[in-house]
Formats: C-alpha cells, sequence, structure tokens
C-alpha cells in the first residue's frame, strides 16, 4: 500500500474542489438548461438549492472523506457499517457513468478549439452545420475523447500534490480572470440587455411548478457542485484537521455558482446580438455552444477568432480539472479497496471509461441521456450522504468540525439542515425528476 497522501495546503484544496466543480456544467450546462425555458425561476430554484440544500450536504460528504480517511467505495461502510457499501458503488458507477461521456464532451472542446484556432469560425449556419457535424460525428470525436481521457489520467497518476493540486494553482485563477474578461467584452455587445433579459431575467412564476425547471434546477445544482458523487469525498479524505470545511464549502460553492453565472453572461449576449444563431439555439442540446457561439462569434473577425479560441481553450481546461475528479474516485477506490498501485489503478480506470464512452461517442442521443439520468444518481448519492451523517453518525460529524473549530452557530445550522431540510427537499426533487423523466418517455 502507498502512504496516503495530503495537500500541500487548505488552498490547494479549495482551488482542486473548486476545478472540480467549475467544468463543463458551468460554460455549456448552465446556459443550454437556463434556455430550457425556466428562465429566472431556474435561476432563483438553482441559487436556493445550492444555498439551502447543497451547502450542508457538501460539508458532510467532506466529513465523510476526512473522518474516514478512506476511499468513496470504502468511506461509507468505515463510517456506518456494511450496511452501506450500496452508497459506494453509487459513487463509483455514476463518477464512471459521467466521465465516460464528459471526456467524448472534451472532445468536442478541444475539437472546437483547434477549429477555430487553425480553420477559422463558420460564416453561416450551414456552415456552422457542417462545423459541428465535423466537431461531432465520425473518428475525430474517438480521438478527442481518447486523447482527453489519456491527458486526465497523466494528471491522476501523477498523485495529489503533483498532478491535481498542481494543475488546480495555475489553472483556476486564470480561468477565472478569462470568464470575467470575455463577461465584460459580451456586456459591450449591442444585444447584450436582450441576452440577459431573455435568458437570465425573464420571469415566469409558473416555470416554479414546472417539473422539468425544478429537474434542471435540482440536476445543475448537484452535477455544477459535483456533489453526491463521492468526489469531495475523495478530495477530503486528504485533508487534514486544520481546515474549517463550512468556510471552505462556502467559499467552492460561491465560486462554482459565480462562474456559471458569469459563464451565462458571456453566451446569452452573443445568442442575441448574432441574428444567424438564434436558429441553431433552437436545435438540439449541444447547439448554443458549440454551434451559436462560433457562428456568433465569426461575425466579428479576428477579434470573434480570439474570443472564441480563449473560450474554448478556457472550457477545456475547467473540463479537465473536473474530469480529474471523477477520476480520482475510481482510482481511489481500486487502491484503497485492492492496494493496488496508483498507476496500475489508472489505467484499468481508463480503459474501462473509455469502453463505457463508445455509445455516447456514436450517439448525441444517447450521450444526452445519460447527461440527464446521471443527475438521478448525484440526486440519490447525495440523499443517502444527508441520511447517513445527519442521523445515523451524527457524532463523528460533530467531532469532526469541533475539532477543527468551525463557528458552533454555524454547526448548529448546518446539522439542522442537514438532518431536517435537506433530505427532504433532495427526495422532493428526485421525485419530482423521475416523474418528469418516465412522462416524457411515454409522452
Ligand atoms: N462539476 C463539473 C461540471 O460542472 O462540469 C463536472 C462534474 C464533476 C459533474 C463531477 C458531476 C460530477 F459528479
Amino acid at each position: 500500500m502507498e502512504a496516503r497522501e495530503e495537500w500541500r495546503s487548505g488552498l490547494g484544496f479549495m482551488l482542486a474542489a473548486a476545478g472540480s466543480a467549475v467544468g463543463l456544467g458551468n460554460l455549456w450546462g448552465f446556459a443550454y438548461r437556463t434556455q430550457q425555458g425556466g428562465g429566472a425561476a431556474f435561476l432563483l430554484l438553482y441559487v436556493l438549492i445550492v444555498l439551502v440544500v447543497c451547502l450542508p450536504v457538501l460539508v458532510a460528504e467532506m466529513v465523510l472523506g476526512r473522518s474516514t480517511t478512506s476511499s468513496p467505495l470504502l468511506a461509507p461502510v468505515k463510517a456506518g457499517g456494511t450496511l452501506w457499501q450500496p452508497m459506494g458503488w453509487v459513487f463509483v458507477i455514476a463518477s464512471c457513468g459521467i466521465l465516460s461521456f464528459y471526456a467524448v464532451l472534451m472532445g468536442w472542446t478541444a475539437d472546437t478549439f483547434f477549429h477555430s484556432l487553425f480553420f477559422g469560425l463558420p460564416q453561416s449556419l450551414d456552415e456552422a452545420t457542417t462545423f459541428v457535424t465535423s466537431v461531432s460525428k465520425g473518428s475525430s470525436v474517438f480521438l478527442g475523447q481518447l486523447l482527453s481521457l489519456v491527458l486526465t489520467a497523466a494528471v491522476v497518476s501523477a498523485g495529489i500534490r503533483g498532478g491535481i493540486e498542481k494543475i488546480a494553482r495555475w489553472s483556476m485563477p486564470l480561468l477565472f480572470g478569462l470568464v470575467i474578461i470575455l463577461a465584460v467584452w459580451s456586456a459591450t455587445l449591442p444585444g447584450a440587455w436582450d441576452g440577459y433579459k431573455d435568458f437570465l431575467l425573464k420571469w415566469d412564476s409558473s416555470q416554479l411548478r414546472n417539473p422539468e425547471t425544478i429537474r434542471n434546477a435540482f440536476g445543475q445544482a448537484f452535477f455544477s457542485l459535483s456533489l453526491g458523487i463521492g468526489i469531495m469525498v475523495a478530495y477530503s479524505s486528504y485533508l487534514n484537521k486544520k481546515n474549517q470545511l463550512p468556510k471552505q464549502a462556502l467559499i467552492i460553492s460561491g465560486m462554482d455558482t459565480s462562474v456559471g453565472i458569469l459563464a451565462g453572461m458571456v453566451t446569452f449576449p452573443i445568442v442575441a446580438s448574432f441574428p444567424q444563431v438564434q436558429e441553431a439555439v433552437k436545435g438540439s442540446f449541444v447547439s448554443t455552444f458549440f454551434v451559436a457561439l462560433p457562428t456568433g462569434l465569426s461575425s466579428l473577425g479576428i477579434t470573434g477568432q480570439i474570443i472564441a479560441v480563449l473560450l474554448f481553450s478556457l472550457t477545456f481546461i475547467a473540463a479537465l480539472t473536473s474530469a480529474i475528479s471523477l477520476l480520482e474516485v475510481p482510482v481511489s477506490s481500486l487502491i484503497d479497496s485492492f492496494g493496488w498501485n496508483r498507476n496500475k489503478a489508472v489505467i484499468f480506470s481508463t480503459i474501462l471509461i473509455f469502453v463505457i464512452g463508445v455509445p455516447s461517442a456514436i450517439s448525441e442521443d444517447f450521450l444526452g441521456k445519460m447527461f440527464t439520468y446521471m443527475d438521478i444518481l448525484l440526486l440519490l448519492g447525495g440523499f443517502l450522504i444527508s441520511i447517513l451523517i445527519g442521523w445515523f453518525v451524527t457524532r463523528t460529524y460533530d467531532n469532526d468540525l469541533s475539532e477543527s473549530n468551525s463557528n458552533i452557530s454555524v454547526r448548529r445550522y448546518l446539522k439542522f439542515m442537514l438532518r431536517w431540510v435537506s433530505p427532504i427537499a433532495i427526495a422532493f426533487g428526485l421525485f419530482v425528476s423521475v416523474y418528469d423523466l418516465v412522462k416524457s418517455a411515454i409522452t
């Protein structure tokens, strides 16, 4: 067995956790889901769910990792006994499932980046369709998926300090800087205000009762925070007791939510400013990000090309730091369960995930379904965490947080929410999501 590593610093841990959270879910998923009709109601629900429901679960997931110093597969058993083994499996299945299609999307992103850099941007909608077809279909997809996974594997095999923490330290500040610059630039576009108004601020209170909007808000909150999947268990298991988890959880979710909103502020003005892209946006779930943005930006000539190159490179880096966190779940579980060394665990997991991802690489429809259904597993994971930590091993929770000197009233508030609010709200979210999916499957 290898000795258990530790983060170099609390800041390094936070940047790595924020690196996991900030990814395609923010830059592509947020805009995509806002556009499905929820508008400001979706945004309100999403922010409420993050603050009220997810934050206590995030702290609980961190406690589960830190108090057991175990991988996501074994931590539930170590904390609550063998009855909790299925929870570990939910974590491993969800992380492998998500990474399988996430790597395909990373491949598309890399391809869009290279296209924008070397061949320029599509000038018309016809060209855009050809552009996106070349990005999302055929053998280049497999190449992109494979290279993305290999790159992810290389970072994970370099370990916690030498790989994951190192890359998070330079990429996260860069990413933040870039997304702010792009949002400011987008605000100068002629359609900026229309963009905010049509997508982010459009208020329709009936959307608060729309099952699809509720499902999207829950799914987006959990997906974007990388919550309910054991990533925070894995990352926190390398963390010492000096770190104040509630404070760190708040900073991580603050960073994640602000990047999501900022990314929306980049995307929507572009969509609203260029009439030729409005049609494209109505299409499939890839359309806004991979069709509308490059096409819209093409009308700005070289400036547009530079912005596109920046935007897609930024997205790829954000996705990479998320992908490494997803891979760390099966990898640390294999190391922990079988005593494998890191390299062997990385190679095995990467090959497995590549194979599972083949249907997503071939069919966009399948990829979309994976994205939708995996959310259910995240909600289930979050529900189980809140029950285990909030009801079964509360002493572990109290001890862990008091050892790190977290503020007592914050602790009381979080515990109350963890026991009484999060599980009920997540159960409701799960119910509505399953209802909505079943309903849309049969109609
Ligand atoms: N949170 C990342 C994103 O928003 O893109 C990716 C991700 C990681 C999603 C882990 C889900 C997850 F469980």
